[in-house]
């Protein structure tokens, strides 16, 4: 048996498409229902819906084998425990800097960061010419969109599609951190225990990938 620990929302909407491919279709609608474990077409393979940031943390632990994320997550988690064999390619968006048009940072100032990345925010902007003299990062769980425009914070480390979140509250990308697409994920004892079935279930992804991509 795999367990394929997968990130609800957004990014589910995106992978479905290739587990339908690949053989390994949910077998019930994660968001018309509370059931945390789903079944698939594949009675081989059984899927955790579980939050965007606890992906990495079920694979990292065994409690999955396999995980399908958002390279932001990975990235802030810190990816311990994990193999990262395939890029996606899909979800694809950017880890960007925003806030309130014409808001700069310098070495003279301090900079309040909102933003459910610490790790990264804290990478992106410590030392180095032109950052800031001091940093305060203020964690948030979601709509990180406000803090500029309540005070809360001067600029905000999220992610950036479309930007019409920013758009629709006056923000502005102000700079570009990295690009972002979903990653799969595998944990290194099963990469080693369960080879041939980890194995399988990428190549099955790669090969849907090929399909949906032509
Ligand atoms: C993400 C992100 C932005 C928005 C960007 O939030 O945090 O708010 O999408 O997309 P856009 O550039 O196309 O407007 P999401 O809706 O995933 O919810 P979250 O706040 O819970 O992360």
């Amino acid at each position: 048996m795999l367990t394929i620990a997968l990130a609800k929302g957004r990014l589910l909407k995106e992978v479905n498409p290739l587990l339908e491919s690949a053989g390994c279709a949910l077998s019930e609608d994660p968001d018309s229902h509370r059931k945390l474990v789903v079944e698939t077409d594949n009675p081989e393979v059984r899927a955790l819906v579980v939050r965007a940031s606890d992906v990495p943390v079920y694979v990292e632990h065994g409690a999955a084998d396999i995980g399908i994320v958002g390279k932001d997550t990975l990235l802030e988690h810190g990816g311990q425990g994990l193999y990262e064999p395939l890029d996606l390619g899909i979800a694809r968006c950017r880890l960007s800097v925003a806030g309130t048009p014409g808001t700069s940072w310098s070495s003279e100032r301090n900079l309040r960061i909102a933003t459910k990345y610490p790790r990264l925010a804290m990478r992106h902007f410590a030392g180095g010419v032109g950052k800031p003299q001091q940093i305060e990062i203020i964690k948030l769980y979601g709509s990180m969109e406000l803090a500029p425009l309540v005070d809360l914070a001067d600029v905000i480390v999220d992610l950036v599609d479309t930007g019409s979140t920013l758009t629709a509250n006056g923000l502005v990308e102000l700079e570009e951190i990295m690009p972002i697409s979903a990653r799969l994920v595998v944990n290194k004892a099963s990469a080693k225990l369960k080879h041939v079935a980890v194995n399988r279930f990428v190549e099955q992804i790669a090969a849907a990938l090929g399909d949906t991509n032509s």
